[in-house]
C-alpha cells in the first residue's frame, strides 16, 4: 500500500462519518447480497480483507450469525479502531498481501472457508501473487468473493475523476482470470444498487474524497471539479445507478 492510500484512508476513518452508513438499508442489501453469493453458513471460517470501519462486515455477521467471529482484516489501523468491538467481529491488522504472503499468519492457523473482499482489490499492486496467496489460504470447500466496481460507473463525479477512475480500476474480467489461474472456477456477475443521496452531504462526501481516486487531485482541482459538479447536478436529490462487479472463485470440487 502506497503511502499516498494509506494517509487516504487514515484522513477517512477520521472523519465522523461513515459516508454509506446513514442509509442502513442498503448496507444491509449489500451484505446480505454477498453472503448470499458465498452460500455462507454458520459453520463457514470467513475473513473480510480490506473491510475497513466493518460497516459491511457487521451486518454479514448478523445475517451469517457464523459459528466463529469473522477475522476482520485492515492494513490502515485507524480503520481497525472503528470497528465496533463485538464477538463477531476479530480484527488483525495486515494488509491483503501480508496475509497472501504469510508476512502474517491466520488466528489459529485455520483454513479460511470463505474470504470477502470489498473494494480494496484495487489497492493491491501484485494482484496475481496476492490472490494465489489468498487461495492457498482456503479450505477445501473454499469460496472467495471479490466485490469491485467496473471502470465505468454512474457516480455524479465530476469529468476528470471518471477519467482518472477509468484509468486506475482494473478490470473485473482480468481479475476473474486471476482467480481462475489460482487455481479455482470462477465468475463475474453483476449486481446493482439504487442510491438516492441529498446533494449537500454528495457535495460533503466529494470534499472529504470519499472515493481514494479524488486523493489523486490537489485541491484546486478537487474544488473546480465540486464547481463543475455543482452545476451539473441540480435536483436536491441525486438518484443512480451502482453496479457492482461480484468476482467469484470457489474450489473446484474433487
Ligand atoms: C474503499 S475501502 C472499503 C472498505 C470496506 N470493504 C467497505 O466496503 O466498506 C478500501 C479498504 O481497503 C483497505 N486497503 C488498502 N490497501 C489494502 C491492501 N493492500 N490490502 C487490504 N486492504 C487494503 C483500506 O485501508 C480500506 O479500508
Amino acid at each position: 500500500m502506497t503511502d499516498r492510500i494509506a494517509e487516504h484512508y487514515e484522513r477517512l476513518a477520521r472523519a465522523d462519518d461513515d459516508h454509506w452508513a446513514y442509509d442502513p438499508d442498503h448496507v444491509r442489501r449489500f451484505a446480505q447480497a454477498m453472503a448470499d453469493t458465498l452460500r455462507l453458513i454458520r459453520t463457514d471460517t470467513i475473513a473480510d480483507v480490506g473491510c475497513g470501519t466493518g460497516l459491511y462486515t457487521r451486518r454479514l455477521c448478523e445475517y451469517v450469525e457464523p459459528e466463529r467471529p469473522v477475522l476482520c482484516v485492515d492494513p490502515v489501523a485507524a480503520m481497525l479502531e472503528r470497528l465496533p468491538a463485538l464477538p463477531g467481529l476479530r480484527p488483525l491488522h495486515a494488509s491483503a498481501e501480508d496475509l497472501a504472503s504469510g508476512r502474517v499468519a491466520l488466528p489459529d492457523d485455520r483454513a479460511l472457508d470463505a474470504v470477502v473482499m470489498k473494494e480494496a482489490i484495487h489497492h493491491v499492486a501484485d494482484r496475481r501473487a496476492t490472490l494465489e496467496g489468498l487461495v492457498g489460504l482456503l479450505s477445501p470447500h473454499g469460496r472467495i468473493l471479490v466485490v469491485m466496481l467496473p471502470r465505468t460507473i454512474h457516480h455524479p463525479l465530476f469529468r476528470a475523476a471518471h477519467e482518472r477512475f477509468r484509468e486506475l480500476q482494473p478490470e473485473p474480467g482480468e481479475i476473474a482470470d486471476l482467480v481462475s489461474a489460482a487455481g479455482l472456477r470462477a465468475s463475474v456477475s453483476y449486481r446493482t444498487f439504487h442510491v438516492a443521496i441529498e446533494r449537500e452531504r454528495y457535495i460533503r462526501m466529494l470534499e472529504s474524497r470519499y472515493m481514494s481516486v479524488l486523493g489523486e487531485f490537489s485541491e484546486d482541482e478537487l474544488q473546480a471539479g465540486i464547481d463543475q459538479f455543482r452545476h451539473a447536478y441540480r435536483d436536491p436529490v441525486l438518484r443512480f445507478d451502482d453496479h457492482f462487479a461480484f468476482v467469484k472463485g470457489w474450489v473446484p470440487p474433487r
